[in-house]
């Protein structure tokens, strides 16, 4: 399996993911999305955002980051959404209580003393206030990962939510939170959706935005960071039918990453033992990243939970009214939540392969090729002129030129031809289109394809209705 390091140094040299403020030293958390990436970003986004809302039961919503600050307490974030965290005293490092604990079961695993693990799983499991965290870790003496000492302070819990001040006044009335999840943003717009795009029960309401979390430990590039981007969709049912439509869900998002190029044997179902404080089912959809398997999307029933307390602390009726049966009630949710930021990483792990291909002299080389699927991938075409003389870039430049208006091209023309194609590879650029000395005399052109490496000869009239069809664009 690919290294994460590989992943973050190609990332950085090919201009896919920037070190936030890197010329400041970076800041930490916190990742730029360089020409190639916002590419990806952006294909990703309107694949989730056509699989979702292209369809007559979900609409689209883009609401602001600032909310009510009355928002967050009737969510339950200001007084539940915290992780508890611990400090080392002699390195003074600080940790997530649950996640130190959860490593240390890791390392007992890994020297094979399960039953060990096993116990101190159990105490995690049922773990739900600082002190219970604090007696796991002094009692089974678990040591930090840098001093290796076991001199920690208590445990206590430390909220998410960035906090900033609207308004010239910096005071308690002027406090407003950067929203840690877009579906806040879904609740309190449920009314209006529902109002005025004439849908029925069920029906669901989809986002795309940036979300943000002072995480105790950012860590793993992209995948626990401060500031990301979510995809989120909340579903309102009739209560009593939560269930069937979780399990429809699951389907169809597992569905929708096998569609965008995910490998079945690296995704999985992890069922919630413990559970958020709004939720009675949950279910993760799991990537086995190089360092293990990790969260990529979340599925949770959230029953009632927030449209009950909105209208509580609003004092708005959130309530649906069912034509059909004359009944009244507060709809139940189903939502699933992914992330765009951290889905990216996974693709860029899951589209990682090394292979071999053949030079200019008839011998074997390595080659690194990210074998996107077609309609992720940031460039779709590359066109270059074999030598830069005899009218070759001229015609290359007119053929990128031409194919631009319907797909992201790139021209290259430096360096040997098998220099670029390995560029284009790395980056996972479908089809590379070559100009050379035949193309002058019969308008014909070669085109490569990035997986089998095998040319094919193309009028170049016919060069978009070709890649169209190839990219089933
Ligand atoms: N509205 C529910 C919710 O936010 P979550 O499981 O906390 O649920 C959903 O987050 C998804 O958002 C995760 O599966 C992950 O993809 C992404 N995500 C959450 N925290 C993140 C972080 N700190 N950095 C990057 N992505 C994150």
């Amino acid at each position: 399996m690919v290294k994460l390091d590989t992943i973050i140094s190609l990332a950085k040299r090919r201009g896919f993911i920037f070190q936030s403020s890197e010329i400041y030293g970076g800041l930490n958390g916190c990742w730029d999305f360089g020409p190639l990436g916002v590419e990806l970003l952006r294909n990703l986004k309107e694949l989730w955002w056509k699989a979702m809302t292209y369809r007559e039961d979900i609409e689209g919503i883009d609401a602001s980051i600032l909310m009510h600050p009355r928002v967050w307490e009737a969510s339950g974030h200001v007084a539940q959404f915290t992780d508890p965290m611990i400090d080392n005293k002699v390195s003074k490092a600080r940790y997530r209580a649950d996640n130190l604990i959860e490593e240390y079961i890791e390392r007992l695993r890994n020297k094979k003393k399960n039953d060990l693990a096993d116990e101190i799983e159990k105490k995690l499991i049922s773990a739900n206030s600082p002190s219970d965290y604090y007696n796991i870790i002094v009692e089974y003496k678990i040591p930090d990962p840098v001093s290796g000492t076991t001199e920690w302070t208590e445990v206590r819990y430390f909220n998410l939510m960035f906090k900033t001040f609207i308004g010239a006044v910096e005071d308690a009335s002027s406090v407003v939170y950067l929203r840690p999840e877009t579906a806040q943003g879904i609740y309190v717009n449920f009314k209006n959706v529902l109002d005025t795009a004439r849908q029925k029960i069920p029906f669901g309401i989809a986002q795309i935005g940036k979300a943000f979390r002072n995480e105790i430990n950012t860590k793993n590039f992209l995948f626990r960071t401060r500031e990301f981007e979510q995809m989120e969709m909340q579903y309102f049912v009739k209560p009593g039918t939560e269930n069937e439509w979780f399990d429809y869900w699951m389907n169809e998002r597992i569905n929708w990453y096998y569609s965008i190029g995910f490998k079945k044997e690296q995704l999985r179902f992890k069922v919630h033992e413990k559970l958020a404080h709004y939720a009675n089912r949950a279910v993760d959809i799991e990537f086995l990243f190089p360092f293990g398997w990790g969260e990529i999307e979340g599925i949770h029933s959230r029953t009632d939970f927030d449209l009950r307390n909105h209208q509580e602390y609003s004092g708005k009726k959130l309530e649906y009214f069912d034509p059909v049966t004359n009944e009244r009630y507060i709809p139940y949710v189903v939502e699933t939540s992914g992330g765009v930021t951290r889905t990216a990483m996974a693709i860029l792990c899951n589209a990682y392969d090394e292979d071999e291909a053949p030079t200019e002299k008839g011998t074997m080389e390595k080659r690194t090729v990210l074998r996107f699927h077609h309609k992720l991938a940031p460039i779709k075409v590359a066109v270059f002129p074999l030598v830069n003389k005899d009218g070759m870039p001229e015609l290359a430049k007119k053929i990128h030129y031409d194919v631009q208006k319907h797909f992201k091209a790139m021209y290259d023309d430096s360096g040997a031809i098998g220099r670029r194609y390995r560029r284009q590879d790395e980056i996972g650029t479908p089809f590379c289109i070559t100009v050379d000395g035949q193309s002058l005399q019969d308008n014909t052109v070669t085109i490569r394809d990035r997986d089998s490496m095998q040319q094919i000869r193309i009028e170049i009239p016919k060069i978009v209705e070709y890649l169209k069809d190839k990219l089933n664009i």
